[in-house]
């Protein structure tokens, strides 16, 4: 258990709004479909903006609703699978967007896939000493998708959250579980630039994103009770005020609702607005729930995520 709170949090949409209709251009599909399938109606898509331009619009808002001294940050953490560089990593470059470049700050990224935000805010929460963390998750999937694809280009969708923590003394907490297992690699890949070639099946290292669709569906519906109960070590789940889950598709959700018995209520969901973000997508939905003034004090809730890895994590808040 860490005693950390949260102070601020923010988010930041891509520039484009693509609703489903829109996507019938690119590849045989139609709303009906998506909606039905994955409860998408539309997703914005990036067409200026780089990862990092979405991660620092995410940051200033944070800072901005936590009223910090930007000085007073001292470890920047961005999830993300697609940084707009192999290096810089973009928490480098959001450090020098906001002016910390001459500060003690301790900058990096890390990938998890989907998951990534909830390893990151699980490595801040632990290693942060003193001042604030900014931790971030931020995607632009967007790049990676193949367009003639319909089994992946209608399901993501590009943007930032972030969220500003410190170490707390008045009894908020995070507790953690995170887990990897590395045998699926196929189910949910893109192959980087730096994979030696695979002559013999070159397809395998298009850097592209690929999926097997039902495989990911019964991974994730067995993952995601797994580190709700794993993190809740035998905490009733009903005692969760709200859960902010990974927004991947609305059937999966309903899937771990009914499994679980937890009302489809105290789940947030923006899946409908914001597609699949990836790392961005906990983050987004905590910022909005923000927001929205749906977190109050005293309140327990818990974020829970699963991806490509396959990964799979979940974090238990105490405001
Ligand atoms: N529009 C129209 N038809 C489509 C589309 C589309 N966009 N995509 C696939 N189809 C077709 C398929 O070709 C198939 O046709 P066929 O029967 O003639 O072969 C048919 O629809 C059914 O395809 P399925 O793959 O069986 O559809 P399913 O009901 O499994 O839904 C989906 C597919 C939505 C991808 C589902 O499997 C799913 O949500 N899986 C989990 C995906 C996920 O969560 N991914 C991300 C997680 S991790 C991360 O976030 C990076």
């Amino acid at each position: 258990m860490e005693n950390v709170k949260i102070v601020g949090c923010g988010y930041a949409r891509a520039s484009s709004k693509i609703e489903n209709e829109a996507l019938k251009k690119a590849v045989d599909t139609s709303d009906e479909w998506i909606q039905t399938r994955t409860g998408i109606a539309s997703r914005y898509i990036s067409e200026t903006e780089n990862t990092s331009d979405l991660a620092i619009c995410a940051a200033q808002k944070a800072i901005q609703n936590a009223q910090i001294n930007t000085s007073q940050i001292s470890m920047i953490i961005v999830a993300t699978c697609t940084p707009d560089n192999v290096t810089p990593s973009v928490a480098c470059i959001v450090q020098e967007a906001l002016g910390l470049n001459d500060k003690p700050v301790m900058a990096f990224d890390i990938n998890a896939a989907c998951s990534g935000f909830l390893f990151a805010l699980q490595c801040a929460a632990s290693m942060l000493q003193k001042g604030y963390a900014l931790v971030i998750g931020a995607e632009t999937l967007s790049k990676i998708l193949d367009w003639s694809d319909r089994n992946t280009c209608v399901l993501f969708g590009d943007g930032a959250g972030a969220v500003l923590i410190q170490r707390a003394q008045d009894g908020s907490t995070m507790d953690f579980y995170a887990r990897s297992k590395g045998d699926k690699e196929h189910a949910l890949y893109c192959a980087g630039r730096s994979l030696q070639p695979d002559l013999e099946n070159v397809a395998q290292d298009k850097p592209y994103l690929s999926m097997n669709g039902r495989e990911v569906f019964r991974f994730a519906i067995q993952a995601m009770p797994d580190a709700i109960y794993g993190v809740l070590q035998g905490q009733p789940v009903e005692e969760m005020d709200l859960m902010i889950p990974h927004q991947a598709n609305i059937r999966i959700l309903e899937y771990v609702s009914k499994k679980m018995k937890f009302p489809m209520e105290k789940m947030f969901v923006n899946l409908d607005q914001f597609g699949n973000t990836s790392a961005a997508s906990v983050p987004i939905a905590l910022a909005q729930a923000w927001e929205e003034h749906k977190i109050k004090e005293n309140m327990d809730l818990v974020l829970v995520g699963f991806g490509a890895g396959f990964t799979w994590a979940a974090c238990k808040i105490h405001i």
